[in-house]
């Protein structure tokens, strides 16, 4: 179920993506927000990051019981480079936590940039560190990130360390902008979480 404020830009946004994937697709339907917090066992937080805590307050009850993936990170640009934006909890995740305390929260996908999300048929070069409290949270996140072919997924710890990969994004596109390209995150001398047909 594809969320929003207003359910006509969720429909606009699906018929967008029919045209351009057709079969690909063809499970994804519309909502508001409330719908697809309530629809889904595993929800993707995937409003700007601003709005994050916001919403996760604002669906806290529908999001009780469900494992909830927070991707956002607080950034703002000054000058020629990025500075992270993280609030008293410690990252954005934490506080996505603490605004809906019933959901088990896992913060990934920060580094991978939105151009590589909208590229179906292509697969994604980059590395993926899952951070989230319940273990059985970061494995499913983990499962979810290897099943998109070429991702590779790793074990980052507790959502404590969350504040470290969202602090992160706002090097990595410091790094881009100066180097004028689009590095991604990836990991040397370590294995990745073990996919299906990779395993
Ligand atoms: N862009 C990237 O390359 C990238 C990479 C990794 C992670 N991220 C993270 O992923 C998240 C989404 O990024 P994006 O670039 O896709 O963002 P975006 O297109 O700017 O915004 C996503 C959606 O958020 C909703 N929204 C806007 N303001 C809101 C508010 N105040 N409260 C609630 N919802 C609001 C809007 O949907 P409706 O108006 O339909 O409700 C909008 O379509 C961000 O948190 C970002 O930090 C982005």
């Amino acid at each position: 179920v594809v969320g929003s404020r207003e359910r006509a830009r969720a429909e606009a946004v699906v018929e967008d993506l029919g045209a351009k994937w057709g079969d690909k697709v063809a499970r994804l339907r519309a909502g508001t927000n409330d719908e697809a917090a309530a629809a889904a066992d595993l929800v993707v937080l995937a409003t700007t990051w601003e709005g994050a805590v916001d919403t996760a307050r604002a669906h806290a009850d529908a999001l009780t019981g469900q494992d909830v993936v927070a991707m956002g990170n607080g950034v703002e640009k000054v000058d020629r480079e990025f500075r992270p934006v993280l609030p008293a909890e410690g990252s954005l995740s934490a506080a996505v936590q603490r605004a809906a305390p019933g959901a088990r929260v896992a913060a990934a996908f920060q580094h991978v940039p939105a151009q590589a999300f909208a590229k179906l048929d292509e697969p994604i070069e980059g590395d993926v560190v899952v951070c989230a409290d319940s273990n059985g949270t970061r494995l499913r996140v983990l499962e979810l990130v290897v099943s998109i072919p070429n991702l590779r997924g790793f074990d980052g710890g507790s959502l404590a360390n969350a504040l470290g990969i969202e602090a992160f994004a706002a090097v990595l596109l410091s790094i881009n902008l100066r180097h004028k390209g689009t590095g991604a995150l990836r990991l040397l001398g370590v294995e990745g979480h073990p996919a299906e047909g990779r395993r």
